[in-house]
């Protein structure tokens, strides 16, 4: 294995939510493995609070945005253009929103913005950074789009929670679709599909650290995922080693989808 194989040195990323949560997880591993980071959030203060938070790993860049608007992915874009140049080599599609309900009383209030955060806001962004994109890829390093897609979307997770789980499968199918239509402009598009980690969003499935047991039932190897495991996977697929890799759906949830 030749040196440097997952080194991001030189490279720029965009990663949305990338203040907290699995954004931040990853944000952190690609700051580590070299790559400059700009990182989204809702919030001004908690966005440029976690930019000088992760300050010591490498230049992290605070773009505060609330991407529940396709005008909101234009400005973005034309923020990163603005602050950080013609190309950009990594785009994270993390920021998403979940809803949960008991089928009953299922709001379709809670269909719309859902889907624009998981898939639609994605969309605008690849598209409005197509340029940016293709000027940093090359046939031998392509530029890299890694949507965060779940496990709610290919496997029946029994969660109730309707709209997320049909938005995750429309942005897993959403990556095989731009993948192949961005293959010859360089740019890989791949789908990671995350189990159980421990954020926010699942902060309902525990109490304190102590997670639910039957929860970690359902899980083949009864643990959730860590930060390295998330960020390990999408430095891999940003980088030489991942080079080769597009159209591709990848599980990091300790076995559910592939041990189902
Ligand atoms: N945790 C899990 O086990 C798990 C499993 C499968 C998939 N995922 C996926 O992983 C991604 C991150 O989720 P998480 O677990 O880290 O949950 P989280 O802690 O609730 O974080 C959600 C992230 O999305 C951002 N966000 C939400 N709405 C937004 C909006 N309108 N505009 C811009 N950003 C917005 C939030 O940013 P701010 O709050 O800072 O604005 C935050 O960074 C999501 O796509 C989620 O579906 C997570």
């Amino acid at each position: 294995m030749s040196s440097g194989l997952f080194d991001l040195t030189g490279k720029n990323a965009l990663v949305t939510g990338g203040a907290q949560g699995l954004g931040r997880m990853i944000a952190e591993g690609l700051l580590r493995a070299g790559a400059t980071v700009v990182i989204t959030s809702r919030k001004t203060d908690i966005c440029e609070a976690a930019a000088s938070d992760m300050a010591p790993l490498g230049k992290c860049i605070a773009l505060p945005a609330d991407l529940s608007t396709p005008a909101a992915a234009v400005d973005l874009a034309q923020r990163y253009r603005d602050t950080v140049g013609d190309a950009l080599h990594i785009l994270v599609n993390n920021a998403g929103k979940t809803w949960g309900g008991t089928i009953d009383t299922f709001p379709d209030k809670a269909w719309p913005s859902v889907m624009m955060v998981n898939v639609q806001t994605p969309f605008t962004l690849v598209r409005e950074l197509l340029t940016e994109l293709a000027a940093a890829g090359t046939p031998d390093d392509p530029a890299r789009v890694i949507n965060i897609g779940s496990i709610a979307g290919a496997t029946t997770a029994k969660l109730s929670a309707y709209s997320y789980a049909a938005s995750k499968a429309a942005v897993h199918m959403l990556s095989r679709d731009l993948a192949g239509d961005l293959a010859d402009r360089n740019i890989n598009v791949n789908a990671v599909l995350p189990g159980f980690f421990p954020t926010s969003m699942t902060a309902h499935m525990r109490d304190h650290e102590a997670v639910d047991t039957a929860l970690l039932d359902k899980i083949p190897m009864h643990r959730m995922g860590r930060a390295d495991e998330i960020a390990g996977t999408v430095v891999f697929l940003s980088s030489r080693a991942g080079a080769y890799i597009t159209g591709a759906e990848i599980p990091v949830d300790g076995g559910i989808v592939g041990c189902s």
